[in-house]
């Protein structure tokens, strides 16, 4: 199925970037203080991509179609799936706000930042082999080929408003990032 293989392909691309995050917040705690444009990277990386791109695509487009299927028996996975979305854009703002602080000289930002940093990529980590494992699979077996092929155009369709091309262009983000840890 075209649609999930895109889902995937953009959590195999997030998944590189989170033991990343996690060797910064080891630096951090080793005094080196935070590589401000490793986190800044994070930061558009995390808005335009991981919650801009793929879970857009995941709640506005895919929970919608399959929220009524199987009578509902979904639901409460998705609200589940749904809230952890939650935790973690609450999460990406937390990493951008005490980076905004540390930039500021605010003493406890860089405390702020690793423990907001490290349970991001945490939570993320487990949301995605969640999703990988349980979610995906079933929306596989679940969709019919027309309400398949529907969910590819409207991926397409979402894809097409961006100037560029979103995945190479966070490619090239997580490729820089790569370097500066
Ligand atoms: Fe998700
Ligand atoms: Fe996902």
């Amino acid at each position: 199925m075209k649609a999930i293989e895109i889902l995937i392909k953009e959590h195999n691309l997030i998944s590189l970037v989170l033991p990343l995050i996690k060797k910064s917040a080891e630096d951090i705690t080793m005094n080196k203080g935070p590589k401000q444009e490793f986190y800044k990277l994070l930061v558009d990386f995390t808005k335009d991509f991981t919650n801009g791109v793929h879970h857009y695509k995941e709640e506005i487009v895919m929970f919608g179609l399959l929220a009524q299927k199987l009578d509902g028996k979904l639901d409460a996975q998705i609200e589940k799936l749904r809230s952890q979305h939650s935790v973690l854009r609450d999460l990406a703002t937390d990493i951008s706000s005490s980076l905004d602080n540390y930039t500021k000289g605010h003493e406890s930002a860089e405390r702020q930042l690793h423990r907001a940093s490290l349970d991001y990529a945490s939570k993320l980590q487990e949301h995605i082999e969640t999703e990988n494992r349980v979610f995906y699979p079933v929306t596989v077996k679940v969709l019919n080929d027309t309400e398949k092929e529907n969910l590819l155009a409207e991926f397409e369709s979402y894809e097409s408003k961006f100037e560029e091309n979103s995945f190479t262009k966070n490619q090239a983000r997580f490729q820089r990032m790569s370097e500066l840890v």
